[in-house]
């Protein structure tokens, strides 16, 4: 196993109604910006739920935090909150409102170009404002990690950033509070959380072995789980709570510690989200599995692990089960209604060369556990999405 640190001080408030705790954990004397997204927090009443419970406290609102948070948006963010004097931040949504806010919480502070944050991956945060989060869609982990990834819409710049001063210090995981998603993000969260757990487990051995099978009982809950989610009608709350918190689990730190990480499909798919649009779970559908592909020799033992311990493939050369396991991936997203090709977005020939000079752009050159994902190797990659 490899040498770790391991630090998460994010409490979490699990269960239906307990938007009504935050009162316990946020300052009474606190002066509060809520910040939520493009109105689903105020049309299902959880921005009202959360309003109530915060009582007689002083608070303000920003809205509009669009999906793949912009740098333009949140920068005005920031501006009301430094006029407003705000010290405490409450973002209320999925991933795009959490990233955001703690975009907010790092660039308030900062002195200087807050554009650098992003330059700097985050490396040049000293101080942050504390922050809290109720989440409305389970997919990121970002209620329970110290991350975020903001986009400078006027440059199609997709760039992550992270400091251990951005964990939220608390988050509500309400699980009622996502009934009102659409399945088209039930689907997206379902992939997004399992390719976050690949990209934790599907390296080379370093014998973890309790983060391996914490892993792989992560992925067989999210497969066990897809099409009772995808098929369920009327929202069932134990279907809800499970994937809300297996998506948490899936990126908070703890399948990580002390094994090698890959996020190569990570940084391949923010460039695909930030020239086209793509919804994040969707790009990395496309691109999870030609990476399993071009990297196969390289991932060739866990590969294995994988197809016999997920998939309970067990028949077959070692050839055989590899390819059986990448093919029953790509069915996996498949059956959720995700696509894995880029045609199934009009997307040839001419995307590649865009995002393999996006790649090298924001020097993504030396991706995967081995960094041996080269733009030439991103370029194969993405050829085989076509
Ligand atoms: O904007 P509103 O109106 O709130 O609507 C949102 C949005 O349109 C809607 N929604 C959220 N909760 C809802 C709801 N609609 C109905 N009922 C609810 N309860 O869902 C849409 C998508 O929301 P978004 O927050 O964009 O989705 P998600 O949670 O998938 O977040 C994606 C963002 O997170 C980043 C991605 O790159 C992307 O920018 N990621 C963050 C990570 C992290 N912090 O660790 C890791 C991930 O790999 C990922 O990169
Ligand atoms: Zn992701």
């Amino acid at each position: 196993m490899l040498n770790f640190n391991f630090y998460n001080p994010t409490r979490i408030l699990f269960g239906a109604g307990k938007i009504a705790e935050i009162s316990q954990f946020v300052p009474q004397d606190a002066r509060v910006l809520v910040l939520y997204g493009g109105g689903s927090a105020r049309s299902t009443g959880t921005l009202a739920e959360v309003l109530a419970a915060l009582g007689e406290r002083t608070v303000f609102e920003f809205g509009g935090i669009e999906p793949n948070p912009s740098y333009e948006t949140l920068s005005r963010a920031v501006d009301m909150a430094r006029a407003e004097r705000i010290d405490y931040l409450l973002a209320v949504g999925g991933g795009s409102v959490l990233d955001g806010s703690k975009f907010v919480a790092a660039a308030v502070p900062f002195e200087g170009d807050t554009w650098s944050i992003l330059e700097k991956r985050g490396s040049n945060i000293t101080r942050a404002l504390p922050m809290g989060a109720v989440l409305t869609l389970p997919a990121t982990g970002s209620e329970m990690n110290s991350g975020g990834v903001v986009t400078r819409k006027a440059t199609h710049a997709k760039l992550a950033f992270s400091s251990p001063l951005c964990f939220p210090q608390f988050s509500v995981l309400d699980p009622t509070k996502t009934y009102t998603l659409p399945p088209r993000q039930i689907a997206n969260g379902l992939v997004d959380a399992f390719v976050h757990t690949m990209e934790q487990y599907l390296t080379y051995p370093v014998n973890g072995l309790a983060q391996d099978r914490f892993a792989e009982g992560l992925l067989q809950t999210l497969i066990e789980l897809a099409p009772r989610a995808m098929q369920e009608g009327e929202p069932d709350y134990d279907n809800r709570a499970n994937l809300m918190w297996t998506a948490t689990l899936a990126l908070n730190g703890l399948i990580g510690a002390g094994v090698p990480q890959d996020w190569a499909t990570h940084m391949i798919g923010h460039e695909l989200t930030a020239l086209y649009g793509i919804d994040h779970a969707r790009t990395l559908a496309i691109v999870l599995p030609q990476v399993m592909q071009a990297r196969r020799e390289a991932k060739r033992e866990k590969l294995l692990q994988y197809a016999a311990r997920v998939w309970q493939i067990t028949e077959g050369s070692d050839d055989e089960r590899i390819d059986a396991a990448i093919a029953r991936t790509a069915q996996f997203f498949e059956s959720v209604g995700i696509p894995t090709r880029l045609s199934a977005y009009q997307l040839g020939g001419e995307a590649v060369d865009a995002v393999v000079k996006a790649l090298t752009e924001h020097g993504m050159v030396k991706l995967g556990e081995q960094r041996a994902i080269t733009p030439e190797v991103s370029r194969a990659i993405l050829e085989a999405a076509l």
